[in-house]
């Protein structure tokens, strides 16, 4: 696991969109797969002024994205469905038809579970998850207590995340209880991790994820296990983090072989 820690939450998605943007140019039909929230809205603005700029083309990227209401359909402002076309793919020369998103709206919402998760390795598998990560240290909509060997399919929402995402539905309004979401296992077998946490409101969450055990209880920290995950945090969601000098050490030390070699960091300490 690597633990980045920058001063601000600008810096993050700067990061974050830098990762991006490399994996872009090294693989110009790589398959990403995109998280929604607060969190990535800042990465996503950036990696749109990187196409402006021409730095990056989309035209061969496939997405998958990790998560949708039940019950709620594409053209709802609230759906994730939505949300992608107004945060990025309208701004961009991705081919909508390499976008994918689950359909809440299913008739069958199992059954569109198990399409999304076998469509994921019908392309090959995801080359770069992007994630954040809830107070309860869900991923995706995998709440605590998922399997940490669960595959696309539909959850229930806690309470806590429903009380989350309720300043986003009107008063009286329907909020969706249940989600399609990838599994830990469908974000296990992502080839690179980005998980992206800003805030204090996620410092304990973060806390669990990167020094607690590995437990269903803070499902994020299945990433423990991946191979190539990294974590990238702005000051105030590593606050409770013990090792944070040793996370600061790790990244410069790193920094200064990455001068000295040429070669790429991120993959040169666990
Ligand atoms: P947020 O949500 O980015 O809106 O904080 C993250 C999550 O719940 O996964």
């Amino acid at each position: 696991m690597e633990v980045i820690i920058l001063p601000t939450a600008k810096q993050v998605a700067c990061y974050g969109a830098d990762v991006c943007e490399s994996l872009i140019k090294t693989k110009p039909a790589a398959v990403l797969g995109l998280a929604t929230g607060s969190t990535p809205l800042a990465l996503y603005k950036e990696l749109i002024k990187y196409y402006q700029q021409q730095h990056i083309s989309f035209s061969q990227i496939t997405t998958f994205n990790l998560d949708e209401y039940v019950g709620v359909s594409a053209s709802h402002s609230q759906s994730y469905h939505y949300y992608m076309k107004t945060q990025l793919f309208d701004f961009i020369d991705i081919d909508p038809g390499n976008t994918h998103i689950p359909h809440g709206d299913a008739v069958d919402v199992q059954q569109e579970a198990i399409r999304y998760e076998q469509l994921i390795h019908e392309k090959g598998g995801i080359d770069l998850q992007l994630l954040g990560i809830g107070r309860n240290g869900h991923i995706g909509f995998n709440e605590p207590t998922s399997s940490l060997n669960s595959i696309t399919r539909v959850k229930a929402l806690t309470n806590a995340t429903k009380a989350d995402n309720q300043r986003f539905f009107g008063l009286g309004e329907y909020q969706p209880t249940h989600a399609i979401t990838m599994g830990i296992k469908t974000i296990m077998q992502a080839r690179q991790v980005l998980l992206l946490a800003t805030g204090t409101n996620k410092a304990q969450a973060v806390k669990a994820m990167i020094e607690g055990p590995v437990c269903a209880m803070c499902p994020a920290s299945c990433l423990q296990l991946h191979q190539y995950a990294t974590i990238v945090l702005d000051q105030q969601a590593a606050s409770e983090l013990i090792m944070q000098d040793y996370y600061q050490f790790a990244k410069q030390a790193c920094d200064t072989l990455f001068t000295q070699s040429g070669e790429g960091c991120t993959k040169s300490y666990g």
